[in-house]
């Protein structure tokens, strides 16, 4: 069975708090519960992380390539800054999908680069939760 990591970056631990508007009312539990709920019945084992700390979330995409089949990171606002975090999925040989629950293409410019995208094997963005479940789809069916 393909063992898949999902990383959470800072922040998405306030999730139902945090700007609902923009992010919706759903916590991260439970995102993560429909998550669990759906890797059953697409065959897959299924893990979580979520860290407000950029060395935290490197050595997350660490354990991807070494103890995964692959990722599923939400970077939050590093996904804009970190080389570091660039640096670590090009580092490893796993699939990594990144995903957010809002469309940063279409939000501020400060969002609208990502260092991730270009490191990553695929991008979902602009669906809320769904935007996780769609990359999950992924590892269950092509990756
Ligand atoms: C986010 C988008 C980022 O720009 C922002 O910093 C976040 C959440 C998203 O999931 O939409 O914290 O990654």
């Amino acid at each position: 069975m393909k063992k898949i990591l999902v990383i959470n970056g800072p922040n998405l631990n306030l999730l139902g708090q945090r700007e609902p508007g923009l992010y919706g009312h759903l916590t991260l539990a439970g995102i993560n519960d429909r998550l669990k709920k759906l890797a059953e019945t697409l065959n897959l084992e299924i893990f979580f992380i979520q860290s407000n700390h950029e060395g935290a979330l490197v050595d997350a995409v660490q354990l991807v390539g070494s103890q995964y089949d692959g990722g599923i990171l939400n970077a939050a606002a590093y996904t804009h800054t970190s080389l570091a975090l660039r640096d670590a999925v090009l580092a490893i040989d796993k699939p990594v999908i990144e995903v957010h629950l809002t469309n940063p293409a279409s939000r501020e410019e400060f969002r609208q680069r990502s260092l991730l995208a270009g490191a990553a094997s695929g991008l979902v963005a602009g669906f809320g939760a769904r935007s996780y479940e769609l990359a999950l789809y992924w590892f269950a069916e092509e990756s």
